[in-house]
Formats: structure tokens, sequence, C-alpha cells
């Protein structure tokens, strides 16, 4: 099976737990969800489930998770039943230390996203014909013109962003509404989680992104666009 070229055409208008089984449906296991096991991927998990057609996810295990990351994973694959893919650099946190310095993540994060994030991915992605994602549109302005369903011309692959449109919110209410396991950070002021390194709580009014690279000029890390 491919994509249906009127699917594509339809995106826009379709909703999240559609477009979940287009995409599981239109590439059989050439498909999976990339999780960062945020509020918004374990939604894409729940709808995913909800269609009871067989689903991968792959996490990107930088080795700098938090162990409430860490514990949320077990949790996922015991209530889904699933067994979460996860993606290693190919260098160990020391081996990396050995290669370009103690604490990389402070003097080159760039670099230490290509090595410990970037690279894993399109390794991965190699390997499938799609990916699903959690971005949505008003999380950063570099996300603001991601398409339900697009050609992802940095990794040459198709990519879902079936939650696209939703707000924090409606994430927010799903996950409540479905009782959705999520990672215990988000009550303590985490709205983005990443690696412990490079991931701070934020303040009453701050950009929910804030919290993320603080103290450097860098918003993103090379999964979506530069
Ligand atoms: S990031 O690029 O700044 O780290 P963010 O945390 O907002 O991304 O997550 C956006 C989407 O990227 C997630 O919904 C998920 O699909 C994917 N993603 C981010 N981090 C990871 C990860 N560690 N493993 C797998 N997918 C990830």
């Amino acid at each position: 099976m491919s994509l249906d070229p009127a699917a594509w055409n339809n995106a826009e208008t379709l909703e999240a737990r559609e477009l979940v089984r287009i995409g599981l449906e239109s590439f059989d296991g050439d498909v999976a969800i990339a999780s960062s096991f945020g509020a918004e991927d374990v939604v894409l998990i729940d709808l995913a489930a909800a269609t009871d057609i067989p689903f991968r996810v792959f996490t990107l295990d930088t080795d700098f998770l938090f162990p409430e990351t860490y514990a949320l994973i077990d949790t996922i694959e015991s209530r889904y039943g699933i067994s979460v893919e996860r993606c290693r650099a190919s260098l160990a946190p020391n081996e990396q230390a050995l290669v370009h310095g103690e604490a990389l993540w402070s003097s080159d994060p760039d670099r230490c996203c290509a090595i410990r994030k970037v690279e894993p991915l399109q390794q991965k992605l190699r390997t499938l014909r799609a990916w699903i994602t959690g971005i949505r549109r008003d999380q950063a302005p570099s996300r603001a013109s991601a398409k339900k369903i697009e050609w992802d011309e940095k990794f040459n692959l198709w990519k879902f962003n079936p939650i696209a449109d939703w707000t924090s919110e409606r994430v927010w209410d799903y996950v409540r509404a479905h009782a959705v396991p999520y990672n215990v950070l988000h009550d303590r002021n985490y709205p983005s989680i990443g690696c412990t390194w490079c991931t701070r709580p934020v303040a009453p009014g701050e950009d929910p992104r804030a919290g993320r690279w603080a103290g450097f000029n860098k918003t993103e890390c090379g999964l979506h666009k530069e």
C-alpha cells in the first residue's frame, strides 16, 4: 500500500484519528510514531491504539532523558502492550566526552543534538516510508506552516502531523478524557521536555518552549527543519 493522493489532498479537513489510521494503513509496517513522550506524543499513541491496527513507536533515547521519562516509557509499554524502539547515539556519553570534550551540551548544543538525536533519527527514518510526529503549529514560528501530511524534504519520507492544528488545551483535554499516562514533569512546570542538561521548568507567563536550550539562541534541535 502507499499513500492515496486523495488523502494527501484532503488532509487538512481530516481529524487526527483518521490521519493516524490513514498513516498506519498506507505504509503497513513502514511507518512509526516518533515519541519523546510529551503530552502530544502520548495522545498520538492513544489515537493509534484506538484504531486497532498494529503500530510502531520509536524514541530517540539520548541517554540523557529524565528518570520520569524513562518511567513513562515503561508505563506506556505495559498500558498499550507495545515495545518502544529505542534509538541510541553511536557514541556512548563517555565516548562523546572523550571525542568532543566534557559537557558538549553546553559547549556546542547543536553538535550534541546532532550526535544524540538527529543522526539516530536519520538512521531510523532511512528504514521507514513515513513517520508520525506530535508537532503543533502554535508551538513555534518554525512549525506554523506544518501540514497534516507533508513530504519531508529533509529526510525524504512522508511526515504525518495529525495534531498540527491542536492547541495545548485540546491535547490536555484529550489526555484527561482518555486517562492517558503522561510525564509527571508536566505537573512541575515542564511543558516541553527534552534532555536533562538542556531542559528547565518555565516560570508563569513564559513561552512553553522557553525551558528548552535556555540561554542559547536555539529553539529547534534539527528534527523538524532548522
Ligand atoms: S524538539 O525537536 O524540540 O525536541 P519537541 O520536543 O517539540 O521537539 O517534539 C516535537 C516532536 O518531535 C514530538 O512530538 C515527536 O514526534 C518528535 N520528537 C522529539 N523528541 C523526540 C525523541 N526524543 N524521540 C522521538 N521523537 C521525538
